[in-house]
């Protein structure tokens, strides 16, 4: 038997969202994905979501993403199709996508950081197409695809393909986060919300969220900031100082990616502190060492490995984490371009995660 009599719809054309250079995109045909490898499989998806680093990769601050590819690295679907090297998933499987591929088998993923996997690694909508689309390839299906639960909620499960990963392991686990610390998270998109829910797992001090959007603000109070902070009067160092009887906070964790406010961040972080930076940077900042060589503190980078997939899904399935209330648009996926809108211009729009559905 052939592949094509496995699977009709090879040879076909399907609809994605295909980046063109900086500033271009288009709602277009390309061709069905196939199987290219044996650990492959093909996913039809069913939710779809925007994230941040599109708005980065928009803007031309992702070179790694040229003319062509389709866009996205996070979703829910139903496998379509396994190569057969696949043991773990079967046609007909619900599964929520890891925004990084891991072969789970190189020296890097066998060291958990899954992001830098030789074969693998954030390749989703970067270096090979991604998610926002009606299919997409995933490699490394074994490793880079989850069992969706029964009963799960796909717009609270969609919030594991990236960002509660992301704020969990590159905010609050590289920030080392501690009862009684006073965090402080600049950005509050997303990303700096999913760092301000999962911070709470150890019980911090006082957590301040400084942005410039003040209904993101609005929305970080109610998630459980302490205090936040619009910094667009450029007194957001002195606010948080002010704070802390001038010794600034134990953990600053960059989730903007611009130089701003990893300025920000710098000023903030205390003595002994913690500087995790979450953003992702399209231009340099300045390292201001002339201050910082001698405060002792530490300054990490990552790119989400999604190793903490499985139990952060496990705190959302109890209820104790409730990624469901970041969502704030509805599109079906075919009207991905208006979501672009909705996202790209979310202080106006009082948006968060915008949800797309392929019925
Ligand atoms: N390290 C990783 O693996 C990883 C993974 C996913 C996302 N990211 C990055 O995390 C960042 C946040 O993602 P998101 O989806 O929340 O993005 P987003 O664009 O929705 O949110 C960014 C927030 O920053 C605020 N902001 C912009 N300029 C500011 C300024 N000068 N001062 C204060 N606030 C300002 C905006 O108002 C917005 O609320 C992005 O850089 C994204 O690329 C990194
Ligand atoms: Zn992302
Ligand atoms: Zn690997």
């Amino acid at each position: 038997m052939t592949t094509a009599a496995i699977n009709p719809k090879i040879g076909t054309t399907m609809k994605s969202l295909v980046y063109h250079g900086p500033g271009q995109k288009a709602w277009e045909d390309k061709p069905y994905p196939s199987i290219k490898e044996s650990g492959d499989a093909i996913v039809r998806i069913t939710t779809s979501t925007i994230c941040g680093t599109d708005l980065h990769i928009m803007k031309g601050d992702v070179p790694t993403v040229t003319d062509g590819r389709i866009l996205g690295h996070e979703g829910i679907g139903v496998v379509e199709q396994v190569g057969s090297g696949v043991t773990e998933f079967h046609v007909g499987d619900k599964v929520i996508i890891s925004c990084v591929t891991a072969c789970t088998k190189c020296d890097f993923c066998r060291k958990g950081m899954y992001s830098h996997c030789r074969t693998g690694g954030w390749i989703l909508g970067n270096t090979i197409d991604g998610t926002q689309a009606e299919y997409v390839r995933i490699p490394h299906a074994d490793g880079s695809l989850y069992h969706f639960p029964d009963g799960g909620d796909e717009e609270a499960l969609v919030m594991l393909s990236d960002i509660l990963p992301t704020g969990f392991e590159c905010g609050v686990l590289n920030g080392q986060v501690k009862p009684g610390d006073t965090v402080a998270i600049v950005g509050a998109g997303p990303v700096g919300l999913a760092v301000l829910l999962t911070a709470q797992f150890y019980s911090p001090a006082a957590i301040y969220v400084i942005d410039l959007d003040d209904n993101r603000l609005a929305v970080a109070k109610k998630f459980g900031a302490t205090t936040v902070i619009n910094s667009s009067d450029g007194k957001a160092v002195e606010r948080v100082l002010e704070l802390t009887g001038g010794a600034g906070v134990d953990v600053a964790i960059e989730a903007v990616g611009i130089g701003a406010t990893f300025d920000i961040c710098q000023e903030i972080v205390a003595a002994g502190g913690r500087l995790a930076n979450v953003g992702v940077h399209g231009k340099p900042v300045m390292l201001h060492l002339e201050k910082l060589w001698s405060h002792n503190i530490a300054l990490t980078t990552r790119l989400v490995d999604t190793v903490t997939l499985p139990m952060l899904l496990k705190i959302v399935l109890s209820g104790k984490l409730q990624p469901s209330k970041l969502a704030t648009h509805r599109f079906a996926l075919n009207d991905i371009q208006k979501a672009y809108e909705i996202f790209g211009n979310a202080a106006k729009e009082s948006a968060l995660k915008v949800i797309l559905t392929n019925k």
